[in-house]
């Protein structure tokens, strides 16, 4: 007899079990394009300059080891929140907000998913398709799940009118999820004027944006990525901002991100700050603190931040630049499919509009991996791999 004998066998994780798949392909050239994390021209992980420097100056100060209060080290939030909001925003300045250190951006999704089903809505719309992850998140932390559309199937483009209908019919006082910047999987944006109108019908609509920012700094830059966030809190709506700082300072497994909520009343900063400590306390207690003082030193130091931001300008231009190069090699080869849309989509992925057979077609005839639903990682490609996967491409479309 067993107690723990009838769980049942789960699959692995969509994206987290990628690589366990690639590392037991014994082909030679095989290709993984379905990480998460940036990698260096030569496939290998990339740790940042400015954050070697920074684990430097941290050595020589022996910090203590003690814990963080629940909601984390005040001065990393501060500087954390400056970043995203800008200095001269209305939460900055109104200081009608509240905010809270997280293990990583899911963790601040997850937090704030149980504060929003405990005391707004049960109900959240998130688009379709979206980080794999969101829909776990959000059930684990007692939503209903529903969605909008986002995507054009047919031009691989923003569904912008299939959006906006969506929107007008989705119940006053749910919850929505946007990407504030570079979506997960699609790599399209709204552009700003449609971030305006989406503002304007959220509003009306009466709904709570939760906006998820997992790639400020690897769109355009720092200050145009977070534009919409900016608009949306400047408008004066009451949401969220999940944060996470896993790709833009490369500290993925440091585990570093915070949640904020923008507030419309003063008097509800404490009381909705004493719940989400609640709900943090009885989670995983209170952050870890390594990661939020490597990105405390380097944004209190201006030559860190400078050196820091060159490296993220690094990254995106080298992701740009290969999302380039092989939508050129493929618009060589390809008749019937004109991928320019790629030009279009911005960040660490893009999205190629396969079908989940074409992506298995891929893995199983060209030792080829990236996400069932078709999204690369453009960090993943190099200028000698592009030939490969072009061929690769066109031979299962
Ligand atoms: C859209 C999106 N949100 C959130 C996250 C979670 O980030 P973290 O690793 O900081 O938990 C990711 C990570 O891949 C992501 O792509």
């Amino acid at each position: 007899m067993s107690f723990f004998n009838d769980v049942p066998q789960l699959p692995e994780d969509p994206i987290l079990g990628l690589p366990i798949l690639f590392n037991a392909d014994i082909r030679p050239k095989k290709i993984n394009l379905g990480i998460g994390a940036y990698k260096t021209a030569e496939g290998l992980p990339l740790v940042l300059t400015s954050v070697r420097k920074a684990e430097q100056i941290l050595l020589q100060k022996q910090f203590n080891k003690e814990y963080l209060p629940i909601e984390g080290d005040a001065e990393f939030l501060r500087y954390s929140l400056a970043l995203l909001f800008g200095t001269d925003s209305l939460p900055i300045q109104s200081g009608q907000f509240f905010a809270a250190q997280t293990v990583g951006g899911a963790s601040a999704l997850r937090i704030s998913g149980e504060f929003l089903a405990k005391h707004v809505s049960k109900l959240i719309f998130i688009p379709q398709p979206t980080w794999t992850n969101h829909r776990q998140i959000f059930e684990m932390a007692g939503l209903k799940v529903g969605s909008y559309p986002y995507i054009d199937i047919q031009t691989t483009l923003l569904d912008f009118e299939g959006m906006t209908h969506a929107i007008q019919n989705i119940p006053q006082g749910s919850i929505i999820l946007l990407h504030g910047c570079c979506h997960n999987p699609t790599g399209i944006d709204p552009t700003f004027e449609q971030w305006k109108e989406l503002s304007h019908l959220i509003k009306k609509q009466q709904l709570i944006p939760l906006f998820d920012m997992a790639y400020q700094g690897f769109g355009e830059d720092l200050d145009s990525d977070a534009k919409a966030i900016r608009y949306f809190a400047n408008e004066g709506h009451e949401m969220f901002v999940a944060y996470s700082f896993s790709k833009n300072f490369g500290l993925y497994g440091e585990r570093v991100g915070f949640l904020t909520v923008c507030c419309s009343k003063k008097e509800s900063v404490p009381k909705i700050g004493s719940q989400i400590k609640a709900l943090i306390r009885g989670n995983y207690s209170n952050p870890p603190i390594h990661g939020a003082r490597i990105v405390l030193t380097i944004l209190k130091s201006l030559e860190l931040t400078s050196e820091w931001k060159m490296e993220l300008k690094n990254m995106r231009e080298r992701i740009q630049e290969m999302r380039k190069s092989l939508v050129s090699s493929l618009l060589v080869g390809a008749k019937d499919r004109n991928f320019s849309f790629m030009l279009q989509q911005k960040g660490l992925f893009s999205f190629l509009g396969l079908t989940t057979e074409q992506v298995l077609q891929l893995r199983h005839d060209y030792a080829i991996y990236m996400s069932d639903n078709g999204r690369i990682n453009n960090a993943g490609i190099n200028i000698q791999s592009i030939p490969e996967i072009t061929k690769a491409i066109l031979a299962v479309i």
